[in-house]
């Protein structure tokens, strides 16, 4: 009998669950992210509930989703969640913007319903960040800075106008900014420049604004370069620590979730690139080993 532990297939194509789990209902979290920005959340939730066992899924080969139009986005994302869902996680976060801007809803309101196990659960990383950023702005101006796609959804002008109508938004997409973290620019002289152009273009477009949220999950792997171009004053609102407080809230409110949630402490990492790709700079973000295993939604 098994008793919990999960049991790992091959992940090759028409295998049907590439990691699957066998008769306990209890399973990981799983998280997810077009690539390696949601590393940078789970390393918060981790920290801040490192009790709960963890299943992380980088769509590395399809990444950057930020240019990708809102169908691609949706399908993608959708793919990934049957997929942690296969592998036994009742419950999948989007440690993602611009799927959280682009596919939640659908995948919430739509899909969910209709799946054998309509009890599970995803969550996206834009409310609980609107949530919070709305307490730290004192002049009102906030300034947001993500994807192509995340600021053409408009998701978060329009959260933050549900939440706190008084706060005047000002979005700015940052195209290069992803691809930089994705290929190991983050340190070099690009990132300098990139990371400078942005900010300026953004506080050109405003100038009162005195909070930033970085409202994409591999900008704080830039963050050295933000904090050396943000005007001095501004704070920059980093998603990691909210999302993952945001998490333990929800579960205290759920406890017929928390109960479903694999106790172990262990983490997982599966990737649609190349697993010794992955794991090299996974290690790098992380500072610890990370050993993935390679995955195809095909
Ligand atoms: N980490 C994703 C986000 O938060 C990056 C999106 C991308 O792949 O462009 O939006």
């Amino acid at each position: 009998m098994n008793n919990g532990e999960l049991i790992y297939c091959d992940g090759t194509p028409g295998d049907e669950l590439s990691v699957r789990r066998s008769f306990t209902p209890s399973g990981p979290i799983g998280v997810f992210d077009s690539g390696y920005g949601g590393l940078t959340v789970l390393k918060e939730i981790r920290r801040r509930l490192p009790q709960y066992s963890y299943l992380y899924l980088g769509d590395n080969a399809r990444a950057p989703y930020g240019t990708r139009s809102f169908e691609c986005v949706y399908q993608f994302t959708r793919q990934a969640v049957e997929h942690l869902f296969a592998c036994g996680c009742p419950l999948v976060i989007l440690a993602c913007n611009t799927a959280s801007a682009k596919a939640l809803r659908n995948i919430q309101q739509n899909d969910l319903p209709d799946m054998d196990d309509p009890t599970r659960r995803v969550l996206g990383v834009i409310r609980p960040t609107v949530e919070k950023t709305g307490e730290l702005t004192a002049s009102r101006h906030i300034g947001v800075l993500g994807t192509p796609g995340t600021v053409a959804s408009r998701s978060y002008e329009l959260e933050l106008a549900k939440l706190h109508p008084d706060i005047y938004v000002t979005q700015h997409a940052c195209p290069m900014w992803v691809p930089l973290v994705e290929n190991r620019e983050s340190a070099g002289p690009g990132a300098d420049y990139f990371v400078k152009k942005e900010i300026d273009a953004l506080f050109e477009a405003d100038s009162d604004i005195d909070t930033v949220i970085l409202a994409c999950t591999h900008y704080p792997l830039l963050l050295d370069k933000i904090r050396k171009y943000m005007p001095e004053g501004v704070r920059t609102v980093v998603q990691g620590n909210i999302v993952a407080e945001s998490l333990a809230d929800y579960l205290s409110r759920h406890p017929e979730m928390e109960r479903r949630l694999l106790r172990g402490a262990s983490v997982d990492y599966l990737t649609t690139e190349h697993p010794d790709k992955f794991s090299d700079l996974g290690s790098l973000f992380l500072s610890e080993p990370v050993s993935a295993r390679h995955i195809d939604f095909n």
